[in-house]
């Protein structure tokens, strides 16, 4: 074995690595350091964001006159209709011809299983006082209307235009105020990403995965991708808790905290940006650093032929 050249060979071997790991450290920062960073925000350390204060109905082209509840209450006809329909935190009321057009498509599509006025039979649940964000979300992102009652209703094409749905959650609310308003979701621009990154390593990965592709659940449901869902439906299933997910609670998580979750999975987990680190194909951390392991001690043992230098 010739050393003759070891010292030499081993300083450029140090500041090599040295380089190496800068530019790797660069590399990933930019992509996964808001994975990294953000462990401990605490769960309600939030006030980056502010409130509801604003009217504009989220995501809907129509825009719905405000009626006092006089005005809907002598119009319609309804049995059990109890009063002013709220839409969302901000006071957005539904109009009565929103509700009557509503009724219409209720009648077609929804009361065979839940009943002329939305109470339940026994094919399916009572949805009178679940609120609108509940009844949005399932027609919206198609879960709704079944065709099977029996199996888990899954995410498929939406049937309806966002103003049949608005017109729908009308004449559902009209039969009883109150329940989860479909939430405001204008705070999102502002929110941190890196916050949301936390907060979902916490309360959704579990689940959902860290990617976010979705997996069987021990009961026997599936925790869907959430590569699909829009903003809005992301802070409807955070407070209304679909089926088997856990209902997320303003003390729980604040307004904030939503859009912050909201802008990690609408833009973190949905278009990930990559330009700061290496893809793997998104197989989720502990595979890429596994074979990032594997390169590494490629070049290690490399890097020891080098040093030692056999003759
Ligand atoms: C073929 C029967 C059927 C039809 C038609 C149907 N549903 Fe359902 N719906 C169900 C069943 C069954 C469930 C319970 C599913 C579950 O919890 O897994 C359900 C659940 C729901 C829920 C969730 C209730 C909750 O407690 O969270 C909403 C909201 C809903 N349906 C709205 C509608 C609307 C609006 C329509 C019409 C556009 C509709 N459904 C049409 C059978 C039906
Ligand atoms: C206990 C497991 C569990 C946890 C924790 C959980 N979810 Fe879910 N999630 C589910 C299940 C199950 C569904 C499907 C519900 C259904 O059948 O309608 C779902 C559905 C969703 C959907 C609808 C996806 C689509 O495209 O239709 C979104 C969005 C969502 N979850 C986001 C979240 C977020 C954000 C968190 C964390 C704050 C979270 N979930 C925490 C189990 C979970």
């Amino acid at each position: 074995m010739n050393l003759k050249n070891a010292p030499i060979k081993s300083v450029v071997l140090v500041v090599a690595v040295i380089a190496l790991s800068l530019l790797y450290s660069l590399m990933t920062n930019g992509g996964n350091g808001a994975l990294k960073n953000v462990k401990n925000v605490s769960a309600d350390g939030s006030t980056t964001v502010s409130s509801t204060s604003n009217v504009s109905l989220v995501g809907s082209t129509d825009k719905p006159v405000s009626m006092s509840s006089a005005t809907i209450a002598k119009k319609t006809d309804h049995p059990k209709f109890v009063g002013p329909l709220l839409y969302q935190n901000s006071g957005v009321r539904a109009t009565y011809q929103q509700v009557q057009q509503g009724q219409t498509l209720f009648d077609e599509s929804c009361s065979s299983c839940h009943g002329a006025y939305a109470s339940g039979t026994d094919r399916a649940p009572n949805l009178v006082g679940l609120g609108p964000a509940t009844i949005q979300f399932w027609v919206s992102t198609g879960r709704m209307p079944l065709s099977n009652p029996i199996i888990q209703p899954i995410r498929k094409p939406v049937k309806f235009t966002q103003a049949q749905i608005l017109d729908i959650v009308s004449f559902v609310a009209s039969q009883a105020p109150g329940g989860v308003l479909i939430p405001n979701i204008k705070g999102v621009s502002s929110a941190t990403l890196a916050e949301g990154a936390s907060l979902f390593d916490i309360n959704c990965a579990g689940c959902h995965t860290i990617t976010g592709a979705g997996d069987a659940l021990a009961s026997g449901a599936y925790a869907p991708s959430l590569h699909q869902a829009t903003p809005e439906q992301v802070a409807e299933a955070i407070r209304t808790g679909p089926a088997n997910m856990p209902r997320f609670n303003p003390g729980v998580l604040t307004n904030a905290q939503v859009n912050s979750l909201v802008k990690y999975v609408t833009q973190g987990i949905q278009h990930p940006d990559n330009a700061g680190g290496w893809n793997l194909g998104g197989v989720g951390p502990v595979a890429e650093g596994f074979i990032g392991l594997l390169i590494g001690v490629g070049l290690l043992v490399l890097a020891a032929f080098w040093v030692g230098d056999r003759k």
